[in-house]
């Protein structure tokens, strides 16, 4: 989420809400103009929004639920469906509560990486770190501790995990908020997070639902549509779709909507994409949520299957902060005069609750919000959006943190990628002479929390900024855990090369260097989130510092605290340059986690979660962020298809300088003894046919138009400015409800609208997250890693499996990526000449296309061969399998 667009041009965020409210009084026609969406994508109709309810895994919370809601009025129904106000409650996000039947107001609050503007918590290392440490179960424990943190605080929506960006957009500004440029990647981590966060009993809200790529024009406002994502329905399946359903899978409560459109409508609203794709294909049970203002229909959205507009006030087509909202009172209106049918509320409201009974929050230990987002004091207002407002206390300062910092640095730690280790010059002992270069090896002298959301890149980087940013309760920087641990460390804090003394040998310079990004809402040292400004080389002149410090030193190690990937051609073939380290963006572990490793008390085990380029040219054009400033609608069009990262490098030929999944280890890993074995017979082309759709519960409440008399404000009801209510006057509602009443409502439905649920769902659904057959496990593997190194380093290895699918001709003429990620583990630390068996699987879905004809995933050649590569990069690949013989060969060279 965010708070107000920060455009190119506009310094100051004052100056850029003005600019953007102002010219809205004079014309709100500029929303209107938009360029055509290219021709061929276009969003089609796709009614009416399914009930949820029908999943057995959700039965007893829809049960419970819709009883609940059937003892609502619809004001209560709606107060529930939409915050109450913007920066006005103690989370980022309030909803409306229905007291009188026990549903009390639900706080939401960023973000991915730990409870936002609060104290006393965790700062987790970033997504991207997180998906660095290629380990299943750090991905999860992770989460645990997450959840328990939210839980502590009070918070009952999580506004994460984030698997979109998914990191198309090399420059994207939030690609560090996910897991890495790999769908897989992406699903394994976000199904594993959202697990551990709602075992705690807090709801995860999945996002950005989807293609929010890139930051610039990410936004609708009164001046400018949002950008639109052009993609193709194969590409939307095989990618990006792919993580969103792995977690619908997991049974994420809640799915956040996007700013940007897909193929030119809005996804805050488009049918095709939540009624169609997230409610049916999907089968996701849970509610769909706004991302923060993006909201900018009323019966519009809900009709497209919205569940909850957040944080309920408007500001697309209307000036925000002034009390306006596209539902609470208007939504009343609005089912009140039939244009919403009494169903799709009933729906909303018993998703929401459904979510809440499903995690246990109906439970009465679960604690209400005891911090507030607003203020650090203890004593505030306790509506701050209020002109006047009663103070009381707002912040208890529980501290959630228990021993939390244990798993943070385990992956802050696992996450570090040891790129280039010359002459195995790492590890270092620790009374070699230290000579440490660079800004980012101390934390910021100012006050680690001294820029609002992290929007400046001063000294450490241990995080993006915006609202995937959380405080710093302390910050273990590297440098105080140099001159910890080793006898001899002088330290320049300077990004400008100093004079120094001439080297001696044995002399070992430490260089830090880093790369920032964040969220539109800042913009930093020119980026406007995106990396538009400093594009993919190191910020601070960092590529000068490295080469300075490899003229005057013979050995260089270079350390990197990054969100994405960095162009290191300056630097990295210097002979002086002996190792690099990217410590990606570990959060507040960052000093012990990467001193154990420089000194080899940890050998480092984490590998890229995306491909380092030798040029930025090299990726595909298309991929580049769309900047240039249009009063109409930015096209976005994914011609690169599904060839994304390693997928576009592996087609076009090109190396790269890294390849994604590239890390080393101070200890030497042999792959050997492979085993494939099918899971279940041959696969059939076409995979099992999903079962029919139980009636939902939702089916059974009440849905006669409601009495106008539930709509009106409470008799001498006294509101408060700005505050959101889902009531009405009583003219109002009475007028309403003759309309309603009357039968003959005039709104304009779009066209292929119609309020009778289908009664089959579409073949490629069936459960959460699609037809359940496509989880099928279809092929075990196995491999036996040993630790062959001749030191004495002991270290954890990666196996990386990546299918090679049949060559077109062979494969129902449908073009596949050399290689797909699949499947990976990660091995306990192996002692020299220990081993360890790893166990992979390739289910069904693992192995099908997505055909845009039949819509449903296809294996267009069950018996034909498949390759299984495994290794522990993608371009290292020396075991494969194939599907057709079961046989498993050593040795192989990798496609
Ligand atoms: C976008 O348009 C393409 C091309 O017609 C189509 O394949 C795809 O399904 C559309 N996607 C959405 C979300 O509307
Ligand atoms: C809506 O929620 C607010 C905030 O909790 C509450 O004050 C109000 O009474 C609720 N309205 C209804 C209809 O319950
Ligand atoms: C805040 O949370 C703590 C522990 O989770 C709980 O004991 C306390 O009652 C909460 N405070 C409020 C005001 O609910
Ligand atoms: C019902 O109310 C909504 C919300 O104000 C409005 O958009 C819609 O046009 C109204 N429908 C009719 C038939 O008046
Ligand atoms: C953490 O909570 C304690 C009270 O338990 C409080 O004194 C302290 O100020 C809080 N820390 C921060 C950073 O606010
Ligand atoms: C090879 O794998 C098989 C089957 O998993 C196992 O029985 C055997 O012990 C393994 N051999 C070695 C050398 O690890
Ligand atoms: C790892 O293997 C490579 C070549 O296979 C060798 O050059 C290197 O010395 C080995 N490293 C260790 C730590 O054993």
């Amino acid at each position: 989420m965010f708070n107000l667009e920060s455009p190119p041009g506009l310094r100051s965020r004052g100056v850029a809400l003005l600019a953007l409210l102002l010219p809205s009084l004079a014309s709100a026609a500029a929303l209107d103009s938009r360029d055509p969406v290219p021709a061929g994508f276009a969003s089609p109709p796709y009614y009416p929004a399914p009930y949820g309810g029908w999943d057995g895994d959700w039965s007893d919370a829809y049960e419970k639920a819709a009883a609940l809601v059937s003892r609502m009025t619809v004001a209560e129904k709606v107060n529930i469906t939409a915050g109450t106000d913007f920066v006005k409650g103690r989370c980022v996000g309030n909803t409306g509560s229905a007291l009188r039947v026990g549903f009390p107001q639900l706080c939401l609050q960023d973000g991915p990486l730990g409870v936002r503007t609060t104290d006393n918590i965790t700062a987790f290392p970033a997504g991207i770190t997180t998906g660095a440490t290629w380990s299943k179960d750090l991905m999860y424990q992770r989460g645990v501790a997450m959840g328990e943190e939210f839980r502590g605080k009070g918070v009952n929506f999580y506004l994460g995990p984030s698997v979109g960006a998914l990191g198309r957009q090399p420059r994207g500004g939030r690609i560090w908020e996910g897991f890495g440029s790999d769908p897989v990647l992406q699903a394994v981590a976000g199904a594993a997070t959202i697990k551990g966060v709602q075992e705690q009993g807090v709801i995860s809200t999945l996002k950005h639902y989807i293609a929010n790529e890139q930051e610039i024009y990410r936004m609708y406002n009164p001046v400018q549509q949002a950008y639109s994502a052009d993609i193709d329905d194969r590409t939307l399946h095989e990618i990006y779709l792919w993580p969103f359903a792995a977690g619908v899978k997991a049974g994420t409560g809640a799915v956040m909507t996007s700013y940007n459109a897909v193929n030119g409508s809005a996804c805050s609203q488009n049918a095709y994409l939540i009624n169609g794709l997230l409610k049916d294909e999907l089968g996701f049970q849970g509610l769909v949520m706004t991302d923060w203002l993006a909201q900018i229909s009323g019966v519009g959205s809900a009709l497209a299957g919205l569940d909850m507009s957040m944080p309920g006030d408007t500001f697309g087509n209307n000036i925000p902060l002034f009390g306006y909202s596209n539902w609470q009172y208007e939504l009343t209106r609005s089912i009140l005069n039939g244009s919403v049918p009494v169903d799709r509320i009933n729906d909303m409201a018993t998703r929401v609750v459904a979510a809440w009974y499903k995690m246990g929050q109906d439970a009465a230990d679960y604690p209400p919000p005891n911090f507030s987002s607003n203020t650090a004091d203890r004593v505030g207002p306790l509506y701050p959006g209020a002109l006047i407002s009663p103070t009381g206390v707002v912040n208890e300062y529980v501290n959630v943190q228990a021993d939390h910092k244990t798993v943070a640095k385990q992956v802050a730690q696992e996450a570090i990628t040891l790129l280039k280790n010359d002459d195995s010059f790492l590890p270092i002992t620790t009374s070699a002479p230290l000579f440490v270069f660079g800004t980012d090896a101390q934390a910021d002298s100012q006050g680690i929390n001294s820029c609002t959301d992290k929007s400046c890149n001063r000294a450490l980087l241990g995080m993006g900024w915006g609202s995937g940013s959380a405080n710093y309760p302390y910050l273990d920087d590297p440098i105080s855990s140099l001159k910890r641990k080793a006898g001899n460390v002088r330290y320049y804090n300077t990004d400008s090369f100093p004079k120094v003394a001439a080297a001696r040998d044995g002399d070992v310079a430490v260089v830090f260097i880093n790369s920032d990004s964040g969220e539109n809402t800042y913009t930093v040292e020119g980026n406007h989130g995106d990396r538009d400004a400093t594009g993919l080389s190191a910020w601070h002149n960092g590529d000068d510092l490295v080469k300075n410090a490899a003229a005057a030193y013979e050995n260089v190690v270079v350390v990197v605290h990054t969100v994405g990937p960095i162009i290191m051609e300056p630097w990295i073939d210097l002979p002086s340059v002996k190792a690099v380290l990217v410590a990606h963006l570990p959060g507040q572990e960052a000093g012990d986690s990467l001193t154990e490793v420089l000194f080899g008390e940890v050998s480092p085990s984490g590998h890229l979660p995306y491909t380092i380029p030798v040029s930025e040219d090299d990726y595909p054009a298309s991929v580049a962020i769309k900047s240039t400033p249009k009063l109409s609608q930015i096209q976005d069009t994914y011609t690169e298809g599904v060839y994304i990262d390693y997928r576009h490098f592996n087609k076009a030929g090109v190396k790269p300088r890294f390849a994604f999944g590239h890390g080393l280890s101070y200890a030497n890993f042999s792959f050997s003894n492979a085993t494939i074995a099918r899971s279940g017979g041959q696969l059939s082309s076409i995979p099992p046919a999903r079962s029919s759709k139980p009636v939902s519960p939702v089916a059974n409440i009440d849905t006669a138009l409601p009495p106008a008399a539930d709509a009106y404000y409470p008799a001498g009801f006294v509101k408060i400015w700005r505050y959101l209510y889902s009531w009405l006057d009583k003219l109002e509602a009475d007028a309403a409800h003759a309309i309603g009443a009357a039968g003959s409502s005039k709104y304009p439905y779009p066209t292929g609208y119609s309020p009778t649920q289908k009664t089959n769902g579409p073949p490629a659904g069936g459960a959460s997250g699609g037809n359940p057959a496509l989880y099928d496990v279809a092929y075990t593997l196995s491999v036996t890693v040993t630790n062959t190194g001749t030191t004495k380093a002991s270290g954890k290895a990666v196996a990386q499996a990546y299918v090679q699918f049949p060559e077109a001709a062979d494969n129902g003429g449908f073009d596949t990526p050399v290689i797909q990620l699949r499947d990976f583990a990660k091995s306990d630390t192996l002692a020299p000449g220990e081993s360890a068996t790893l166990t992979l699987q390739l289910t069904r879905k693992d192995v099908s296309v997505w055909d845009t004809t039949a819509q449903n995933w296809i294996v267009p050649n069950p018996g034909g061969k498949y390759g299984v590569w495994i290794g522990q990069a993608s371009d290292d690949l020396s075991v494969v399998c194939y599907t057709d013989t079961l046989a498993c060969g050593n040795g192989a060279q990798g496609p």
